[in-house]
């Protein structure tokens, strides 16, 4: 679950081109499980209609001091109250300097002055004015009030001004604000935890290889989790282009390409591990003989003659010690749970987990999954989830055996 569930934030939007985004912002924080009040200025309403936010946020959107010509009037103090953050985003130049120096001439500067929890600020300008000497005081007035300012690709700034001026993305915004409200448990700390994670490559020749379509998304979210709850990660990684969510000092990365790299980087590891998750496609089989040209175009056949790569799964399984883990994923395309249930016990697996590629948003590439985790004494079935949420239900099974 995310940390943002049933957090309430109130968004202030500001008269810039950026303000587009909210709605990306705000449909993110709703997905989330958080309620979103939107404050707006006046020029804001030049770019964005509270229409369409209202509808977004399914609250009114506030932006004058009196709301009805009835006398009532929204409270400032209330929403200052009602908040456990809140997010200007997009934060223009002007606004900016209204809040470093009190300028209280509307809703939003009034809300940020009586706001009593935490304020996150994404600038959003052209590169000269965010540059101004003027802006760049601005913010480090801010910074000093113990805002946090937002910047594209820098996340939370602490004392260098670096940045573009354009807003930080939107899903970045949401996540910075996530990992604020994160208290993750630390109940794997001091464990330390061997995973291996996407493809592997087969050499050919110098420009050819056999390899799988396997993005390395899910290892690198068991990691990640991994890595939240305290542990050391050792993660074993087949070429993969994507990224992590986020650098963090204990994960320890080992690039390597072809199974049998793999395989000797975990004989390593494993040994000393508390743990090891075996998630990374790996191909069972190598070309026997690797061309050391590039092979040319003969006749109409051609035949590459393949031997088998090492079991990592199941020589670790056989070295495993009394209080180590080892978990498995066995990912089918037809019989998945007779399938799992023998590569459980021929790889003496603790727990393995089953993926199928007939369930749709499961498998490779993909942001979700939807997992099978089978023992030998019987199986929990799960929802397709993100991938982090399926992370995070496999480390509460493997923390539970410890
Ligand atoms: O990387 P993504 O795009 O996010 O996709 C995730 C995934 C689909 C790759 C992942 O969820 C998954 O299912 N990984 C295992 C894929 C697989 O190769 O399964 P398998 O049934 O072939 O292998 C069974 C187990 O033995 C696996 O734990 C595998 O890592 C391991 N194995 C297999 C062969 C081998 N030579 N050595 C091994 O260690």
């Amino acid at each position: 679950m995310s940390s943002l569930n049933g957090k309430k934030i109130v968004l202030g939007i500001t008269g810039s081109i950026a303000a587009y985004k909210s709605c990306l912002i705000i449909r993110q924080l709703i997905k989330k499980g958080a309620e979103v009040q939107v404050v707006i200025t006046p020029a804001g309403k030049e770019f964005i209609t509270p229409i369409t936010l209202s509808a977004l946020t399914h609250k009114p959107v506030i932006s004058e001091f009196f709301s009805q010509r009835d006398g009532t009037w929204n409270s400032h103090v209330d929403i200052g109250l009602w908040a456990d953050a809140m997010l200007i985003a997009p934060a223009t130049a002007s606004t900016i300097g209204k809040m470093a120096n009190g300028i209280a001439d509307n809703m939003l500067i009034t809300t940020y002055l009586s706001m009593k929890a935490p304020v996150f600020v994404a600038p959003a300008m052209d590169l000269d004015m965010y540059a101004h000497p003027s802006t760049q005081k601005n913010l480090q007035t801010l910074i000093s009030y113990g805002n946090h300012i937002i910047e594209p690709g820098t996340g939370f700034l602490a004392s260098e001004l670096i940045g573009k001026g354009r807003m930080e993305e939107p899903e970045n915004i949401v996540s910075q604000l996530e990992d604020f409200f994160d208290i993750p448990n630390r109940d794997l700390e001091g464990k330390t935890i061997l995973i291996t994670s996407g493809p592997t490559y087969e050499k050919i020749d110098p420009v050819r290889f056999i390899g799988n379509y396997s993005s390395g998304k899910m290892g690198f979210a068991l990691a990640e989790e991994c890595a939240r709850r305290g542990a050391q990660v050792e993660l074993v990684c087949g070429p993969v282009s994507i990224k992590p969510v986020k650098e963090r000092p204990n994960i320890h990365r080992i690039d390597v390409e072809s199974a049998q790299q793999m395989y000797e980087a975990c004989k390593e590891i494993y040994p000393s591990a508390d743990a090891g998750i075996l998630c990374a496609a790996v191909a069972d089989f190598t070309p026997d003989t690797v061309a050391e040209q590039k092979i040319k175009r003969t006749g109409d056949d051609m035949i590459i003659r393949l031997k088998p790569n090492p079991d990592i799964a199941a020589s670790l399984g056989q070295i495993k010690k009394d209080g180590q883990l080892l978990v498995g994923f066995a990912l089918e395309t037809n019989d998945e749970e007779s399938n799992a249930q023998g590569k459980l016990k021929r790889k003496n697996f603790d727990f393995i987990v089953l993926n199928s590629l007939r369930d749709k948003g499961a498998g490779f590439r993909t942001d979700t999954n939807k997992i099978t985790i089978i023992t030998e004494g019987g199986k929990d079935e799960y929802p397709l989830k993100s991938k982090a949420e399926v992370a995070a239900d496999i480390i509460d099974k493997l923390q539970s055996l410890f």
